[in-house]
């Protein structure tokens, strides 16, 4: 039943609405969009159509009318949501591009709404203090993008170090012409050391990857102690040394300094705040190995890109791996140009599974705080709201200020 198409169609339709911003009243431009269960008590809308259909079922069958978005238009403006969101709203599912602060916050609870969410375990792009002032719980998705973005920031560290996208770029240009020693030589990752910038969830399976999967060792800066990450490797070493292999180590570094200077390969998993913002930047990019590998799959602004479009030029066996820009959707003048770097378009979550749950996490949390529900107590553990062949939990999986809300903590 659960996994059912929905049986009401969603239908197209237009939503336009008189909005006071401010002093200002005018009329925001139409919004296009799909409705589902037309006769829902409670109105939720998504400014993005997100994957899989798990989502819209579990909120149809707790009584929502579900409005996505289909508009075409890749980032929305605040123009468009206050549209979206017009009188009457109870919830919002929102997405990273989109600016959530005090004029969407004020515009979502004057519609009678106080639920959001973030599809993103980041929300760097919401101002959860204007959210704090006008009630809104702040949902975001965390755990379901844990190995799915790790596998990317891997994938984008493999890919530099053996210069995958310059000899696929070769291949099709009909430049092969014969093996030649010296033919795209690059760097055997085995031995050398990875180094990762915040080792929290994702960094510490980034770190997990490397280490088992190349024998690497490794070298980690974070407040916290990882304790977990640090016993794996550990017992890895022991099992290296039992099959007479030489073991790996270990370290944890004092400062992001000596993991930019020590390590071969680097991976950037903070948070995106105003201690983080050009954490890597012309000066810290000169301690670093002049063959050494960065990879981003964090937030753009972590990196000074001018900073680094330089560093690139002037090293060309430097390497970088990018999933995320500092003014995306833009590269900064020269990056594209650099063979030294890998470029993508911030998809280190996008894993049929992970966008899939990341919606339905995205959509509990809203349905949670419509309904009343508590906060689930462990966001590191949500695969119950995950599993498809069981109703999820009566809880909302993360909410961000739930404490400063003081939403209830539930006990399952
Ligand atoms: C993606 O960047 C996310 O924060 O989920």
């Amino acid at each position: 039943m659960r996994n059912r198409a929905p049986q009401i169609q969603g239908a197209l339709c237009f939503t336009w609405h008189t909005q006071q911003v401010g002093q200002l009243a005018f009329m925001a431009k139409p919004v296009s969009i799909e409705v589902w269960n037309p006769n829902g008590r409670y109105r939720v809308v998504s400014t993005k159509s997100m994957p899989g259909t798990r989502w819209i079922n579990l909120l149809i069958e707790q009584d929502c009318r579900v409005e996505i978005c289909t508009q075409k238009k890749t980032i929305l403006s605040v123009e468009d949501i206050i549209a979206l969101i017009g009188d009457k709203c109870d919830g919002v599912i929102g997405q990273l591009t989109e600016d959530w602060g005090e004029t969407l916050f004020s515009a979502l609870r004057r519609a009678g709404g106080t639920a959001f969410s973030n599809m993103a375990v980041g929300y760097n792009n919401v101002d959860v203090n204007a959210a704090n002032k006008y009630g809104v719980a702040v949902g975001n998705t965390p755990g379901v993008l844990t190995e799915t973005t790790a596998e990317l920031a891997a994938s984008l560290s493999v890919a530099a170090a053996r210069r995958i996208v310059e000899a696929d770029e070769f291949m099709r240009a009909g430049l092969y012409d014969g093996w030649l020693p010296h033919l795209f030589v690059g760097n055997l990752l085995k031995g050398q050391t990875v180094g990762v910038i915040g080792a929290g969830r994702i960094g510490s399976a980034y770190a997990r990857m490397m280490v088992e999967g190349f024998k690497m060792n490794l070298i980690y800066y974070d407040l916290y102690q990882a304790t977990r990450l640090e016993k794996f490797v550990t017992a890895y070493a022991e099992f290296l040394k039992a099959n007479g292999e030489k073991p790996v180590f270990w370290k944890r570094a004092a400062t992001t300094d000596e993991v930019l200077r020590e390590a071969d390969v680097i991976s950037l998993h903070p948070i995106l705040d105003k201690t983080t913002y050009h954490l890597i930047n012309k000066e810290r990019l000169a301690t670093m190995k002049k063959e050494a590998i960065l990879v981003n799959c964090s937030r753009g602004p972590v990196v000074d890109e001018v900073a680094l479009v330089e560093h690139l030029k002037e090293n060309p066996m430097f390497r970088v791996g990018l999933d995320v820009f500092e003014d995306e959707p833009y590269m900064k003048p020269g990056l594209a140009d650099m063979k030294n770097a890998i470029v993508v378009p911030h998809i280190a979550s996008a894993s049929k599974w992970t966008r899939e749950g990341m919606a339905t996490l995205a959509a509990l949390n809203v349905l949670g705080k419509i309904k009343g529900y508590p906060v689930w107590s462990d966001t590191n553990r949500v695969e119950p709201f995950l599993n498809e062949n069981v109703p999820p939990p009566a809880a909302c999986p993360s909410i961000v200020n739930s404490k400063v809300l003081g939403l209830p903590v539930s006990k399952l």
